[in-house]
């Protein structure tokens, strides 16, 4: 956790900005006289769940760095100084020379992807070019993907960063050079190899994979080494460039090598990453997960590749994420594939399969089935797959599609099963996720969610739902984030709240709503109110308001029944309180009706 972070966690915005001015609570807000601007009625709003400020009278708004930089007129690293002394938050990376150090390894790393990129088109590189050019990359990926040429030579890039005023040591601690065995002095890491530089998720140069020229060298690839900078379990390969489309398709697709992600987006595949030949970290999966919970895995059919794509299927799952298993149709990897034909991949991808099938798939196959020994162990491996599954439903279903394989009944197949209990994983019941769309689970919306479809689709209503429908009214608690963040939203909007702001405002990562749930969301009005008029929708509201109320009182005025009736049979408990809710409640309902 960085400093900032750090620091937002450990002060309250709301504490902090109340020791400068009066706050008073509105709903889920705090709100006071704004102390940037002169006013009679207060329109400075405070909001705890996204620990930030807003003053409808002047615009001004922010987080509490923003507030303790306009409030003190400090710059930022003041205020964080300020803050982190509030916090008791140690400073160490402002304090120590540290931070300014990564700054200039990235500047080292920024550099020298310029200058191999440069190399690339000098005659010294023709023969690296030519390579490039007979992969098939156009001029458009080279320059996307910044693809460069490292000259053979000791010391090219050494003497190039030193010339720039850089030491032996930052040179070394970017990873670019390597100590010589003697114990002093240093050499050219990458040496007549092509360049693929690694950027971080924001673009910056962070390190670089190199390939060999030669058919027959030992090291296919060179890796930047760990360091200060480099962190291979943090990044994904192309991350940067496929963010946005992984955003928009609700998927990504994960491949084993850079150059497979490459050629992905070549070919206009552009929600690829591409996780340099290991299984995913759950770093990476966090990472992924800011953008979307549906994730495509393509690894290679060596043993390598599918130990590899065992290993990333248990952590995906543990996390919550939905999977797809996608073997190429064509070629030995998606870089082959599309070489052969784009249409080859699209059609992998089309015909994904679910972790379980993949499962099925591999291990049940005409050769161990036609064993007894391998038969035995394939079904062990198997069915200790489907026993993880937390949902019965769907265990079931594999269960018979097993005994369907095997040619016994399901009844047999579960007496053969070893008694062991297994621990269900932690995590919902695996989805399907298309390969090209997500699927929306068809199913009955619930009041709250027919609710919710109205407010995202008519703004307008927003409003309304606020003043008659609390938000302690919404017990889901998936469902009450929902609502909750429409709220706050519409606060900061106010009646200009536009469907288009709404939904770009729902969709931060931050808020860390899930995209898939919340597209079909939004699009269900039109499944259930088909042809509705806005008078009509309107209507609906309120009746919807009304009845997901009466549910709610009605849940709470049973169970006070149950437990005055059960505080009266035990005399123990002092039933006023229960007694009060009671009536509190059976009121509520009766002014329903
Ligand atoms: N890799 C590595 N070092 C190696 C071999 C592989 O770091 N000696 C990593 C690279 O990140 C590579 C990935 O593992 O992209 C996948 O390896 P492989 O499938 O062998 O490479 P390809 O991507 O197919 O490379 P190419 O098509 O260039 O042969
Ligand atoms: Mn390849």
């Amino acid at each position: 956790m960085d400093n900032v972070q750090e620091i937002k966690q450990k002060l309250d915005i709301v504490a902090f900005i109340g020791e400068y001015i009066q706050l008073a609570r509105t709903g889920v807000n705090w709100k006071g006289r704004c102390p940037f601007h002169n006013e009679k009625t207060p329109s400075f709003f405070v909001n705890e769940d996204r620990q930030s400020f807003h003053c409808f009278g002047c615009g001004a708004h922010g987080d509490i760095f923003t507030f303790v930089e306009k409030m003190e007129g400090l710059e930022f690293v003041e205020a964080m100084k300020i803050l982190a002394q509030k916090a008791g938050v140690q400073l160490q990376e402002f304090n120590s020379e540290k931070s300014g150090l990564k700054e200039r390894l990235k500047e080292i790393c920024e550099l020298s992807a310029s200058y191999w990129q440069k190399c690339l088109l000098e005659p010294v590189g023709a023969h690296a070019l030519e390579y490039v050019n007979k992969r098939g990359l156009t001029e458009d990926t080279r320059q996307e993907f910044r693809i460069g040429y490292a000259k053979d030579s000791w010391d090219d890039l050494m003497r190039l960063m030193m010339s720039r005023g850089f030491t032996e040591t930052e040179i070394f601690q970017a990873g670019l050079t390597v100590k010589k065995d003697s114990g002093n002095g240093y050499y050219d890491r990458f040496r007549d190899r092509v360049i693929f530089p690694i950027q971080d998720v924001h673009g910056n140069v962070i390190g670089f994979t190199a390939r060999t020229l030669k058919a027959e060298e030992n090291a296919k690839y060179l890796n930047t080494p760990e360091g200060m900078l480099y962190h291979k379990g943090d990044i994904l390969y192309a991350l940067d460039k496929a963010k946005s489309q992984i955003r928009q398709k609700n998927y990504a697709v994960v491949v084993e090598g850079n150059m497979d992600a490459v050629s992905c987006h070549q070919a206009g595949f552009k929600n690829v990453v591409a996780c340099s030949g290991t299984a995913l970290t759950p770093a990476q999966i966090s990472l992924l997960k800011r953008y979307s919970k549906n994730i495509a895995l393509c690894f290679d059919q060596d043993e390598a590749g599918q130990n590899a794509a065992r290993r990333t299927i248990d952590l995906l799952l543990a996390a919550d994420v939905n999977i797809k298993i996608v073997q190429v149709v064509y070629g030995k990897d998606p870089d082959e594939c599309i070489k052969n034909n784009p249409e080859n991949w699209n059609q992998s991808l089309k015909i994904a399969k679910s972790a379980m099938q993949y499962y099925f798939d591999s291990f049940l196959t005409p050769e161990n089935l036609g064993n007894i020994l391998k038969k035995k162990d394939a079904v062990d491996r198997v069915v200790s797959e489907i026993v993880k599954m937390p949902n019965k439903i769907e265990q079931d279903h594999w269960f018979k599609q097993l005994a369907q394989i095997l040619d016994v009944s399901v009844n047999l197949l579960r007496e053969s099963l070893p008694q062991k209990k297994v621990e269900p994983r932690g995590f919902i019941a695996q989805k399907p996720v298309a390969s090209a769309v997500p699927v929306f689970q068809p199913k009955k919306e619930s009041t709250v969610e027919r609710i919710l479809t109205i407010l995202m689709n008519y703004p307008e209503f927003i409003g309304y739902s606020v003043e008659n429908f609390s938000l302690d009214l919404v017990e889901d608690n998936f469902l009450g984030k929902i609502y909750k963040n429409i709220i706050i939203i519409y606060n900061q909007f106010s009646s200009d709240i536009t469907k288009k702001a709404l939904i770009d405002e729902l969709s931060k990562p931050e808020l860390e709503i899930e995209q898939s749930y919340l597209d079909s969301l939004f699009i269900c009005v039109d499944k259930i109110y088909e042809g509705f008029t806005r008078e009509l929708i309107q209507e609906e509201l309120v009746a919807l308001i009304k009845s997901a109320k009466k549910a709610f009182f009605e849940k709470k005025v049973n169970v006070l029944r149950q437990s005055i009736s059960i505080s009266e049979q035990n005399k123990t408990a002092d039933i006023a309180d229960i007694l009060k809710d009671f009536q509190y409640y059976s009121q509520k309902l009766a002014e329903l009706k």
